[in-house]
């Protein structure tokens, strides 16, 4: 062991984690009282129970996909720090994982050092200078696509100024090697099956753009597996972005490229649109939950804040007297969930642009009065579930990584092109596909996006604004104030949901790090008011229970899937518990085939 394992493991209390494999029926989670309620996943569950993480005493590197997650290590194992690796790992992810990892798209970060300080870096997109309230409605007042697929989709991309600012503050290594392994990258490597899968499972939508069809489709197909693939013009901006730093992306010939893509595509993204981006440093959302302190993300990012609300609603049920996923426990979720969400899509928004009742919705006072009407026979229909102080006065796909290196220093980093491939477009000659974030405005207030959330007017299109996100990149510590989980997931809405079913299976389930990815989620959002569960996450009697409370129901639907994506499944969780014996612990989620590597 390390002498930072060791310093971590010294520094751990508590009773020491028992493993039970399949029905689990008893553990004790560091840093609270002992649980003793039985859990157990259902008959049939496609993600084993019986699952060990990976553990490590230097350093761990959890991504969605092997190949970033040892570039990570890699940086670890050279000197890094945390940071430095989250970078390197953030660069390879673009270069590997393009249907999210990005240079064009944005994303928020983390960090809480080993010395206890936190923070939170917001690099999210945001709206161009030209952008309009009512830029995605055709003349008859309609939502269009345009907000999803194409050029006027894109936000101005915040990626590369987010990872320089995280280096700059905290790396150790010089910017050039962070940023050098994705460029070896590029200039190609053996296609994995969690590329060609990807490639080939998105073929038709690669197809609709030419820039992108030829830099991912050559020859109109998906390379084969094993086939060196390479990138040539992502290489040539990842050299300028190596070399001149952020000015490689938002000045010279990037900056060109992609004012030159806009021209073509009819998108509104400018130089000074560009030059003008900063990302902003803000302070985490910080809460207890249970004797646990979560670190998570604030405004333009809804997951700190909402996932704040809803574990203090939980927080009032004594969770461990109710089975885990018995009708009355998933009862207690959905409706702090709807209660939450409620508020989310009134109030939240870009903090530049919008005051919001921020300290309140995150306090246990508010979640007091906003839970009191939670009734345990019966659930509350949406209908009647509004937001919960008032009118505001204003009236894909995503990837996680979690890293933390042998001094104890962690980063929880969510980064996003929105959907799957984003908007579909690769710059011309600079080899990045753009992302399609707008979509995340509420384009039409009052009317859902693509993820069926109904946001208000906090949340309309202004130009310079971020669009609110839900992604929650959460750093926990434990009773004694030491780290004990780094997690977060992509998932769109559901991101919230399942970061909160993650922690709350740790903290109040006992559940292993692996076991808590593992488990079968659900998922509410206050409208469409409906209960999405996972593909046979619950068994029938599950269903009648909550059914008989009043609530209504959907399974998703398996659909397509192949060996890396499989359908029916929500989340890709990416996540590092520190063990109650100083150890990492990671679990890279099984839905899409992610890898923790340990050191
Ligand atoms: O920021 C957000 O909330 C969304 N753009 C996230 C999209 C996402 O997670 C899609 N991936 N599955």
């Amino acid at each position: 062991m390390s002498s930072a394992a060791r310093s971590l493991a010294s520094r751990r209390r508590g009773p020491v984690l028992l493993l039970v494999t399949g029905l689990a029926t008893l553990a004790a989670c560091s840093g609270g009282e002992p649980a003793s309620t039985p859990w157990a996943f259902p008959t049939g569950w496609m993600y084993s129970a019986s699952v060990e993480p990976v553990t490590a005493d230097s350093g761990m590197v959890v991504s969605t996909d092997s190949i970033a997650s040892t570039v990570g290590i890699a940086i670890l194992k050279a000197g890094g720090n945390a940071v430095d690796a989250a970078v390197a790992t953030g660069f390879a992810l673009a270069v590997v994982n393009p249907e999210a990892g990005n240079i064009g798209g944005g994303g928020f970060m983390v960090v809480r050092l080993a010395d206890g300080e936190s923070y939170a870096l917001d690099y999210r997109e945001k709206a161009p200078a030209a952008a309009t309230r009512d830029m995605y409605l055709d003349e008859h007042g309609n939502l269009t696509d345009k907000s999803v697929v194409g050029h006027l989709a894109a936000g101005v991309p915040g990626s590369v100024s987010g990872l320089w600012a995280a280096h700059q503050r905290f790396g150790v290594l010089p910017w050039a090697d962070v940023v050098q392994p994705a460029i070896d990258l590029a200039d190609g490597f053996p296609l994995h099956a969690r590329l060609a899968g990807g490639l080939t499972f998105s073929r038709e939508a690669l197809a609709r753009f030419p820039s992108t069809a030829a830099q991912f489709l050559p020859g109109g197909e998906a390379p084969a597996l094993g086939a060196r693939f390479a990138q040539p013009d992502l290489a040539r901006t990842l050299t300028r972005i190596r070399d001149e730093g952020p000015d490689g992306f938002y000045r010279g010939e990037t900056a060109d490229l992609i004012v030159a893509e806009m021209r073509r595509g009819g998108g509104i993204i400018t130089h000074a649109d560009l030059e003008a981006y900063t990302p902003a440093w803000r302070d985490p959302i910080r809460f207890t939950y249970r004797n646990h302190t979560l670190l998570s993300m604030p405004p333009s990012s809804s997951g700190g804040a909402t996932m704040a609300e809803i574990a203090n609603m939980v927080e009032a049920f004594d969770l461990r007297s109710m089975r885990w996923h018995s009708p009355d426990q998933l009862h207690v979720y959905v409706e702090a969930a709807r209660r939450a969400f409620s508020d989310r899509n009134e109030y939240l928004a870009d903090p530049d642009f919008v005051s919001m009742p921020l300290d309140r919705m995150v306090s246990k006072a508010y979640a007091r009065e906003r839970g009191a009407d939670i009734q345990r026979s019966q659930a509350t229909p949406s209908s009647e579930v509004g937001p919960g102080l008032g009118p505001s006065e204003r009236g894909g796909e995503t990837t996680h990584y979690s890293v933390v290196d042998a001094q104890g220093n962690a980063v929880a980093t969510t980064t996003t092109l929105n959907s799957w491939y984003g908007n579909g477009v690769t710059v011309t000659g600079a080899g990045f596909l753009l992302n399609n974030e707008m979509d995340d405005f509420a384009a039409k207030p009052g009317t859902p996006n693509q993820f069926g959330l109904v946001q208000g007017e906090n949340n309309a299109i202004e130009p310079g604004k971020r669009m609110l996100s839900a992604m929650t990149p959460t750093i926990v510590l434990d009773a004694q104030g030491d780290l004990f989980l780094v997690t977060g997931t992509p998932g769109g809405s559901t991101i919230i949901t399942t970061v909160f079913q993650m922690i709350s299976n740790v903290i109040d389930y006992g559940m292993n790090v692996a076991q808590a990815v593992n488990a079968p989620r659900v998922h509410h959002q206050h409208l469409p008011d409906v209960v999405v569960y996972e593909f046979g996450a619950l068994d029938d009697a599950t269903v009648a229970g909550l059914e008989t409370l009043g609530h209504r129901l959907q399974e998703r639907e398996q659909g397509e899937t192949d060996a890396y994506f499989s359908g029916g499944v929500s989340g890709d969780v990416q996540a590092i518990q520190v063990g109650a014996d100083g150890r990492l612990q990671g679990w890279s989620d099984p839905r899409r085939g992610g890898k923790a590597v340990g050191w």
